[in-house]
Order: C-alpha cells, then sequence, then structure tokens
C-alpha cells in the first residue's frame, strides 16, 4: 500500500523543546565564528546593514519582495546579528528583531552602535511569539528560524497570527531539493546521497548523546500546505540564480553548485485582507 505523502513519517523526531534549546547553545557557541567568517557578506560591518536573502547574494534593496517598508510595522524572526532588520530601519521601517540566541543578538548591539537608530530585539524562540495578533504589517526571515524548529506549521501559524490582514510573509530558507546533498560545495556535493522524502532531522549530539545541532527538512509540497493550513496566500516561491560574477565560496554554498541547482528558495506569502 502506497503511504500518503501528505502524512510523512516522521522518523527520529526530534522536538519542539530540545530543538530550541540545541540551537540557542549552538548559535551562542558559534556567534563570534560566524561573524569572523560571514560578518561582511550578511552587511554587520555595513553602516545601516543590509539585507541580504541567501548566499546568491540576492539583496532585498534590489528584489522589493516586502513591498514599501517605509514607515510599517516589521518583524524579523531569526534576526541574528540583525543586518536585515538595520537595514529597514535605516528605510524608514519600525523594525523589530526576534532571535533566540543572545550571543547573535549582541552582535546586533554591537553593530547598532554605528547606525542613527537602534533597532529593538527580543531573545524568543520563534514558535511562541511574543506579540499580540495583528501587530505587524510584515514579517520576514532570512535563513532564520525556519530549517531550525521542529515545528514550522506552527511558526507559520505564529507569522499569520501577529500579522494584520493584507500584510505579508516572506522568508529565506535552504531549498528543499539541496536536503539530498552532502554540505560540500566541491563535485562530491554533486551526488544525491539522501532521499527528498526523508523528513528525518539532521542532528549532531555530544559524547552525553545531547543534541547540539538540528535541521529539519520539509518537501516543497510540505511547505505549501502549512502555509496554507495557516490561512496563508502563497504568492511565490523565488528561486535565486548563482550570479556569473559571485565567486564566493560559503560553506557548502558554490559557484559549481549553484550553477546546476538551487540553494535557496524564498517563500512569498501574504495574509488575507479580512
Ligand atoms: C543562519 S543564522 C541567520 C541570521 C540572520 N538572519 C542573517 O542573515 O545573518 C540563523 C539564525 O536563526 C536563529 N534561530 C535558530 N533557531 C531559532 C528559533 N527557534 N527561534 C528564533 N531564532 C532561531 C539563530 O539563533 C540564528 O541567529
Amino acid at each position: 500500500m502506497t503511504s500518503d505523502p501528505r502524512s510523512p513519517r516522521l522518523l527520529g523526531a526530534i522536538d519542539s523543546a530540545t530543538s530550541e534549546n540545541a540551537s540557542r547553545h549552538w548559535w551562542d557557541t558559534e556567534a563570534d565564528e560566524y561573524h569572523e567568517e560571514h560578518g561582511s557578506f550578511i552587511g554587520n560591518t555595513t553602516p545601516g546593514g543590509e539585507f541580504v536573502w541567501g548566499p546568491e547574494r540576492f539583496r532585498e534593496d534590489d528584489a522589493r519582495l516586502l513591498g514599501d517598508v517605509a514607515d510599517r510595522d516589521v518583524l524579523e524572526i531569526g534576526c541574528g546579528s540583525a543586518p536585515c532588520s538595520r537595514w529597514l530601519t535605516s528605510q524608514g521601517a519600525r523594525a523589530i528583531g526576534l532571535d533566540v540566541s543572545i550571543g547573535m543578538l549582541s552582535h546586533a548591539v554591537t553593530a547598532m552602535a554605528q547606525d542613527p537608530e537602534p533597532v529593538p530585539l527580543v531573545r524568543a524562540g520563534a514558535e511562541h511569539l511574543p506579540f499580540a495578533d495583528e501587530s505587524f504589517d510584515i514579517v520576514c526571515s532570512s535563513f532564520g528560524a525556519v530549517p531550525f524548529v521542529a515545528d514550522s506549521a506552527r511558526l507559520m501559524a505564529e507569522a499569520a497570527r501577529v500579522l494584520r490582514p493584507g500584510g505579508r510573509w516572506v522568508f529565506s530558507t535552504n531549498h528543499p531539493m539541496r536536503w539530498m546533498f552532502l554540505d560540500d560545495p566541491g563535485p562530491d556535493g554533486l551526488v544525491v546521497q539522501m532521499s527528498y522524502f526523508s523528513r528525518t532531522p539532521y542532528s549532531e549530539t555530544d559524547s552525553d548523546g545531547s543534541v547540539t545541532y538540528v535541521e529539519h527538512h520539509r518537501t516543497i509540497g510540505d511547505r505549501v500546505r502549512e502555509i496554507v493550513t495557516a490561512g496563508l496566500i502563497l504568492e511565490d516561491i523565488v528561486e535565486p540564480e548563482w550570479p556569473d560574477d559571485l565567486d564566493a565560496e560559503w560553506g557548502q554554498w558554490s559557484p559549481l553548485r549553484g550553477g546546476y541547482f538551487p540553494g535557496t528558495a524564498i517563500f512569498c506569502c501574504r495574509r488575507p485582507r479580512a
């Protein structure tokens, strides 16, 4: 009998609390190294920040997926050191950055010292947003919490809840087809290793068996379903192509792989008007 693909079996499931704890500790520990390696690419050192949607260097300044942000209330989920929220603020938005890791947020505090206006920051997990219903015109996330939470359907419902009618929820994450390949920027990263349909999370553990890092996979169908179930309209899935003039590798991301398949998917959703 063929199983229903809309009810995937979750082998080795890792629950929400375990995933959030692992992410908090991992990003707290890695925050300095992450910024040494990627700080300038993500715009952490740029006055006024920068909004980059992913390793293909697709910028909100060019893409305008969020629409007009001036004078809008904007929540960024998984803001890290908040280069995107800082950029939104420089464009006239009232932005708030939320992240689970104090280590990442402390880099935001340092970076903001050079800006005319600071961004309010909130430390919280993305599955329970500490905001009233209909607080924001726009909710966004650039490779923020989405791949790290166990219950991304709940995250979608939370984004829908805090959005005002007509508001946008736009988030970038690993393109689901990346799941099939090793995190290797070279030729070994072109060979299928893993079933696209396996929702067993990728995890790392320490010597005690505690989970120290976790990433959760959803197929394109899963994502569409969780967005629609949250009562949102999916308007577009943008798949930025690797630019000809971009030589920089970023971990598993490289011009070699970028020439063959997408690395990033940007889901553009909207809460219906009333
Ligand atoms: C790859 S970093 C991206 C940071 C930032 N958006 C950027 O572009 O540099 C992922 C961020 O998601 C945050 N994160 C992971 N799990 C989270 C959760 N459950 N709730 C909120 N933030 C989370 C991490 O702390 C980290 O700052």
